[in-house]
C-alpha cells in the first residue's frame, strides 16, 4: 500500500468512528445510567435497578420517576438527596425506603405486575 492509500484509509476510519460515536451519543443521552446499584446496607439485600431498560424498553419518561426535575435535560438527583434515611417525625417527605417502595411498587401495581421481595432484593 502506498502512503496516499494509507492516509485515505486512516481518514475513512476516523470518519466511521466519528459517526458511530455520534449515533451512540444521540441514542443514549449523556447522564443516563444503564443500571444503578441501590444498596444502603439495610440488610434487605442490594438491588440492581435496570435503569435504561425501564426508560427505553418500558417506555417511561425521566420525569415519571425523577419527579422534582424540571425537564429531561435537568440534573437528576439521587432520591436520597431529599428522602432521608431517617426523616424527622413531623416531616411530610417520605423516608428513603418508603419513597423507593412507593414509587417502584406503586407503578408495578398500577401495571398489574406483582413482584416478590427477592425479585428486587438480593440481586
Ligand atoms: C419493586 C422492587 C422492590 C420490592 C418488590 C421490594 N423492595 Fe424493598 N426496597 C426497594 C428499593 C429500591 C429500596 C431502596 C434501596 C435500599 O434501601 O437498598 C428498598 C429498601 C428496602 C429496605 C430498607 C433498606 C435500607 O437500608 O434502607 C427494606 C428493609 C426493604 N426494602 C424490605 C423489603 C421487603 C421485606 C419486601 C417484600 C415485602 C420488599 N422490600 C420489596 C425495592 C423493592
Ligand atoms: C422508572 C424510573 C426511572 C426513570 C424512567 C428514569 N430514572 Fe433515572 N434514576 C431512577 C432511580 C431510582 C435512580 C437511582 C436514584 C438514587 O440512586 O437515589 C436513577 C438515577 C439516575 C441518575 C444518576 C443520579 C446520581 O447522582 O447517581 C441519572 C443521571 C438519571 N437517573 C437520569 C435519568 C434520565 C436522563 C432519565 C430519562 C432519560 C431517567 N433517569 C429515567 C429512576 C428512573
Ligand atoms: C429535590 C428533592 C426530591 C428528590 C430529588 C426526590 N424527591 Fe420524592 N418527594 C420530594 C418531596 C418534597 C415530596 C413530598 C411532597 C410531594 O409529594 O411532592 C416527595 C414525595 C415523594 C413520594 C410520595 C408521593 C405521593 O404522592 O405521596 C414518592 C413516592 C417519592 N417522592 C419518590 C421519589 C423517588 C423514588 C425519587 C428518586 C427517583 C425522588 N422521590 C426524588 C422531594 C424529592
Ligand atoms: C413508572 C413505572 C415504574 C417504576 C417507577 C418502576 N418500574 Fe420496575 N417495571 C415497570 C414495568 C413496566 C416493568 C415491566 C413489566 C412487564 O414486563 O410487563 C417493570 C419490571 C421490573 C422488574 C422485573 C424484571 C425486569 O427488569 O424486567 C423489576 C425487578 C423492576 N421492575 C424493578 C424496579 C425497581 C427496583 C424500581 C424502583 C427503583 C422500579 N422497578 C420502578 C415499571 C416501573
Amino acid at each position: 500500500m502506498n502512503k496516499n492509500k494509507e492516509r485515505l484509509l486512516a481518514l475513512g476510519l476516523m470518519a466511521a468512528l466519528f459517526l458511530v460515536g455520534a449515533v451512540c451519543y444521540a441514542a443514549f443521552p449523556p447522564g443516563e445510567p444503564i443500571r444503578v446499584l441501590l444498596d444502603f446496607g439495610g440488610g434487605a439485600g442490594k438491588i440492581m435497578f435496570e435503569h435504561q431498560e425501564h426508560h427505553a424498553d418500558f417506555d417511561l419518561a425521566c420525569l415519571d420517576c425523577h419527579h422534582t426535575a424540571e425537564d429531561e435535560t435537568d440534573e437528576m438527583q439521587k432520591c436520597g438527596a431529599c428522602h432521608l434515611a431517617k426523616p424527622s417525625k413531623d416531616s411530610e417527605v417520605p423516608s428513603r425506603k418508603d419513597s423507593f417502595h412507593a414509587q417502584c411498587i406503586g407503578c408495578h401495581e398500577d401495571m398489574g405486575l406483582e413482584l416478590e421481595c427477592t425479585d428486587c432484593h438480593g440481586n
